[in-house]
């Protein structure tokens, strides 16, 4: 599939393999969704355009690259999006943040917006769409299809786990979106959950049953 990545990198399965484990308590869960997210953003964010400027060394005076004019923002889609932000401003400080608030029906599994909040003007930025969990594809859809309604065009989606069909939808819906994948699991329970996956992310960031 055109512009979907699903990341190779040792540190990147290592860690996913300690989210998985249902022994991992909620400190080191938040910790290890931070460190997964700075580890794939340093691939997604690879492609930042940059400009050279002159900088002064105690040696000489020369032109040096920087990252150029081109503004990121950072969308969680709340609540487990959240636990990514700051792994992501770990490489990107200034990026601004928006958020949605999206959250699946438990029965129907459709996604519910609830709140949308995001950096204005949006349409001049890189926009890094995050959430841990990439499962029917409903949330991932709902949240860029909002995104792109309010004038957001270059956009990216990062996602630790997910499943075939949740990634078949959303590079079906926005062929246009670069995915990033830390893993691609085997696919959904009857419950719409992804096996082998890790569980509710949301719960397990944030402590909550
Ligand atoms: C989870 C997850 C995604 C969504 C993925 O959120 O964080 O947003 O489910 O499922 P989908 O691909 O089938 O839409 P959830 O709705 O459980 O909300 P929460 O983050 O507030 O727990
Ligand atoms: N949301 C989660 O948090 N986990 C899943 O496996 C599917 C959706």
């Amino acid at each position: 599939m055109d512009n979907v990545t699903v990341l190779t990198h040792p540190l990147i399965k290592h860690k996913i393999t300690m989210l998985r484990d249902v022994r991992t308590g909620t400190n080191e869960f938040r910790a290890l969704i931070e460190e997964i997210a700075t580890l794939m953003g340093y691939e997604a964010l690879r492609d930042l355009p940059l400009v050279d400027i002159e900088v002064t060394t105690p040696i000489e005076t020369c032109l040096s690259p920087v990252i150029s004019g081109r503004k990121l923002a950072i969308v969680p889609i709340l609540r487990a999006g959240l636990g990514m932000v700051q792994g992501i401003l770990n490489l990107t400080p200034t990026a601004k943040v928006g958020h949605i608030g999206l959250y699946r029906d438990p029965e129907t599994h459709e996604p519910h917006e609830y709140y949308c909040k995001l950096p204005d003007p949006i349409d001049e930025r890189t926009i890094v769409v995050v959430d841990p969990m990439l499962a029917t594809g409903g949330s991932a859809v709902a949240a860029v299809d909002f995104i792109k309604q309010h004038g957001g065009k270059k956009i990216k989606f990062m996602c630790i786990i997910a499943a075939p069909v949740g990634l078949e939808r959303l590079h079906e819906a926005h062929p246009d979106v670069q995915i990033y994948v830390g893993n691609l699991d085997r696919e959904l329970n009857e419950n719409a959950y992804i096996c082998p996956g890790l569980g509710d992310a949301g719960d397990r960031i944030f402590g909550t049953k």
